[in-house]
């Protein structure tokens, strides 16, 4: 019987990298999860009930931001491009592009959560009729796919909301480069970067008093309870949002309220009373070092713009180009 439980697991683990990399995070002395699991359609539902709380500010200065940079934006964007939206959830940020973007062939929206781009897809067809809409359910790391006709077009990429926190500094230069191969030489890349500042603000970002983050965050559980057969008691975890200095992130954690053991696909994982699963990072850069970690993925910064109080960043990167004169080198 036992035998027969192990054998499912294995073969689930072999064929569902979602399902091998919950098994290794769970097994890992520090437990973790990985954060793209937030996004069912209840999470998504929750990420967006987020983004209208006070003490998220991201969303609301990025798209105070936009909203000004719009135009300079679209004035550089050629007739005939695809929008190339990563992680694009409600694509309600995509609106202040696409309003002033009547030469866009099409939006291309890529994003995990199926819930979120069919709410976004109904949406945008009624508020954009005539606007082509090709949404690509997903990884946005993986090879960028788009219809024959528009694969030949210039691209425009969009990735907002600071999701790029989301990653390592490694993983986030390899996300970049993968993004820069699939846009193509000379194409451009609008990314939203949250800033460091002061825990005082960051902190209740990400714990705000009604405990809606926590609710997204305890969300993670039921979701691998429903998808990975596990037997998470979410009142038996609590909430935790961190910042960590040395690494300049937020983090969030689910904290073991008590010893216990959990079920996943039929292997069993102990927790100690206080012992954590790490569930998400986000990132805080300095101007300067996401301008490096940009450059060290074949990007060169050309605008940036940032809130009077200093609290998010937008930039426009353009990516390098081949220099056939110098014999084909990068520029830099
Ligand atoms: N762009 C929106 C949403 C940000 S929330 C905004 O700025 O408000 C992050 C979004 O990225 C979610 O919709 C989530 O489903 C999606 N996402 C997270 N990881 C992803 C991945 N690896 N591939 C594709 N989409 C991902
Ligand atoms: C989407 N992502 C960049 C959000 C962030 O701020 O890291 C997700 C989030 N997590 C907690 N609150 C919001």
């Amino acid at each position: 019987m036992l035998d027969l439980v192990e054998a499912v697991a294995a073969r689930r683990e072999a064929s569902d990298p979602d399902a091998a990399t919950v098994l290794r995070g769970l097994s890992a002395p520090q437990k973790s999860l990985p954060s793209h699991l937030f996004y069912d359609a209840r999470g998504s539902a929750l990420f967006e009930e987020i983004t209208r709380l006070e003490e998220y500010y991201p969303t609301r200065v990025e798209t105070a931001i936009l909203d000004e940079a719009a135009p300079q934006i679209a004035g550089r964007t050629p007739q005939g491009a695809v929008l190339v939206e990563y992680g694009s959830g409600s694509s309600r940020k995509t609106e202040i592009l696409l309003e002033r973007l009547p030469q866009l062939a099409a939006y291309a929206p890529i994003d995990v959560s199926r819930s979120a781009l069919e709410e976004a897809k109904a949406r945008l067809a009624r508020r954009f009729p005539s606007l082509r809409v090709e949404p690509t359910l997903g990884d946005f790391a993986a090879p960028l796919r788009l219809p024959a006709d528009l694969a030949i077009r210039p691209r425009l990429g969009f990735f907002p909301g600071s999701t790029i926190g989301n990653f390592t500094t490694p993983e986030a230069r390899d996300l970049l480069g993968r993004m820069a191969a699939g846009l193509g030489a000379g194409a451009r890349l609008v990314i939203g970067a949250d800033l460091l500042k002061d825990p005082s603000i960051l902190i209740p970002a990400y714990d705000d008093a009604q405990g809606v983050t926590a609710a997204f965050n305890l969300n993670m559980l039921e979701r691998i309870n429903r998808e990975f057969d596990a037997d998470f008691d979410r009142s038996r975890f609590r909430h935790e949002a961190r910042f960590n200095e040395a690494e300049g992130r937020v983090e969030m954690h689910l904290v073991s309220l008590r010893t216990q053991r959990v079920a996943v696909l039929g292997r069993m994982f102990s927790f100690t009373a206080g012992e954590t699963i790490h569930t998400e990072n986000s990132a805080k850069y300095s101007m300067r070092g996401f301008h490096r970690l940009a450059a060290s993925a074949g990007w060169t910064p050309k605008r940036t713009w940032i809130d009077r109080a200093g609290l998010f960043s937008v930039h426009e990167l353009a990516a390098e180009v081949q220099d056939f004169a110098a014999g084909g080198r990068v520029e830099r």
